[in-house]
């Protein structure tokens, strides 16, 4: 059996369908998790979802996948722009990850463009809402099967 694809969510991101709508949209994280695990099975590959508002969680989480995932889908949330932890931690998974923001970081606060995510990442999904998830996997598997 292959390795899951993590896909890890940062702070509040606990809080979509409620949070700030007009930005993030409706959908829940568990409508997220339900349409990206669906999109990853049609591809031949299992996800494993997970969310935590701490950075040390979210540094653990990426460590653990260099043993036990085959690659990482990360929306770090607010913890992209100011994580050097979390760039440290992707650089030592060794893995391909794919950075995905559901909004469109550089239409917004100046502080939301610069990412320590995105020197580290394979590639970067934002601003086309939750189908965002789905993209990533689908980037993730043609890069597995290279
Ligand atoms: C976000 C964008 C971040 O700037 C913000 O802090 C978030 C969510 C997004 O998915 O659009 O919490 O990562």
């Amino acid at each position: 059996m292959a390795k899951p694809i993590y896909v890890l969510n940062g702070p509040t991101l606990n809080m979509l369908g409620t949070r700030e709508p007009e930005i993030y949209g409706t959908q829940t994280l568990s409508d997220i998790e339900k349409m990206t695990a669906e999109r990853a099975t049609s591809l031949g590959h299992s996800i494993d979802f997970r969310q935590s508002n701490s950075e040390g969680q979210l540094v653990d989480w990426i460590l653990e996948a260099r043993t036990n995932a085959s690659g990482i889908v990360l929306n770090g949330a607010a913890y992209t722009h100011t994580s050097v932890a979390m760039m440290d931690a992707i650089s030592a998974s060794e893995l391909p990850v794919v950075e995905v923001h559901i909004s469109n970081i550089f239409k917004r606060e100046d502080f939301r463009h610069h990412s320590y995510v995105s020197p580290v990442s394979l590639g970067v999904i934002c601003g086309l809402g939750p189908i965002g998830y789905e993209l990533a996997i689908e980037a993730l598997a043609a890069h597995l099967k290279k």
